[in-house]
């Protein structure tokens, strides 16, 4: 870590250096009102990829964009009227909607997870001055190593991620200290995803609807059934070692596999072999590739140290059979 900076009282030198290494695609671990978080700007690939490696998460997870109010929200997702009912009644606060991405959003696809849908929220406390002034969504996860708690003091960042971010902005303990609640307004019925800050009885109140309620277990679940939400709709054929006619190259390094100047279309996810530039274009390469036109894609081997863990769960969840 390069700096802590303490909030309070320092907060518009604590914004202008954090919107500085936000820009420079550094990660920067800030106070929010629930728990401390891992930021990164959303529109930067590599920086977005940096927060998994960071983490050590073994998955591509989809994170909240945080912004700062409505206004802002609208450059990202589509916000219908039980969308704007709840940012009005939650917003700043620990509430997150989960809403259609909006068309040409500013977002990058490895925050998504390549999802069509996108997760929101406006924080309070110092996040907000921040984003303001950075001016775009930034996407947080909770600042802490994957499988262990959530932060809700400075200290506990800097012992598990000192070593990963830019600077620490030190708001003291976090006002809640319990994650946010998290709806999804992508279906006919709003649906509770995690359990949060917030009561759900709360945001029925609000709504003046039921929420539907995920089965125990199912929103931790979810990220990992994103399989049957985007997967490519072509076969994937993956660890390939030779192109075969009639396929797409989605290629790993520098090395040129056999066949490849045949290949209908290809794209490589890092011609230097550098797995966090390999996870920033992960989900946009298959996109590309799925248009093709080419009857399958192969998939060159991937590492699987750091972020190549992710990588090829993410692979092999896209080329299981489908439902
Ligand atoms: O309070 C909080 O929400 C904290 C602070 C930092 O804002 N953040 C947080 O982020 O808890 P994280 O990454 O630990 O949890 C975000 C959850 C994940 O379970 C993820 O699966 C879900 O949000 N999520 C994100 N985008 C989604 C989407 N498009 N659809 C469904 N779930 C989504
Ligand atoms: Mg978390």
């Amino acid at each position: 870590m390069r700096r802590v900076i303490i909030t309070g009282g320092n907060l518009a030198e604590a914004t202008a250096e954090a919107a500085g290494a936000l820009r420079a695609g550094a990660l920067v671990a800030l106070p929010t009102e629930t728990v401390y978080g891992l930021a990164a700007d959303a529109v930067n690939g590599e920086a977005v990829a940096r927060i998994f490696a960071a983490k050590g998460r073994p998955r591509f997870n989809p994170l909240i964009c945080h912004v700062t109010g409505v206004g802002m929200a609208r450059r990202y997702g589509e916000l219908d009227g039980r969308a704007e009912t709840l940012a009005k009644a939650f917003w700043p606060g620990p509430l997150t909607i989960v809403v259609p991405l909006a068309p040409g959003a500013p977002v990058h696809p490895l925050v998504t997870a390549g999802l069509p849908s996108v997760a929101i929220r406006a924080p309070r406390g110092p996040a907000q001055a921040l984003i303001a002034a950075y001016g775009g969504a930034l996407a947080a996860p909770s600042a802490n190593k994957s499988g262990r708690l959530s932060p809700t003091r400075a200290e506990h960042v800097a012992e598990q991620l000192g070593d990963e971010v830019a600077l620490l902005l030190d708001g003291g303990p976090c006002e809640v200290g319990l994650e946010s609640t998290i709806v999804a307004l992508t279906g006919e019925r709003p649906k509770l995803l995690r359990p949060g800050a917030i009561a759900a009885e709360t945001i029925e109140a609000a709504l003046g609807e039921t929420l539907e309620r995920a089965a125990f277990g199912e929103a931790i679940a979810a990220p990992g059934m994103l399989a049957s939400h985007y997967a490519p709709l072509l076969p994937l054929r993956l660890d390939a070692t030779a192109l075969e006619p009639g396929e797409a190259l989605l290629a790993f390094g520098s090395a040129e596999m056999s066949g490849a100047d045949r290949a209908v279309a290809a794209r490589n996810l890092s011609p230097a072999g550098d797995l966090i530039e390999a996870a920033a274009n992960l989900f946009a390469h298959m996109a590309e590739l799925d248009r093709s036109g080419a009857e399958r894609i192969a998939v060159a081997p991937i590492p699987r140290h750091g972020l190549g863990e992710a990588i090829n769960d993410r692979l092999r969840r896209a080329a299981a059979p489908r439902m």
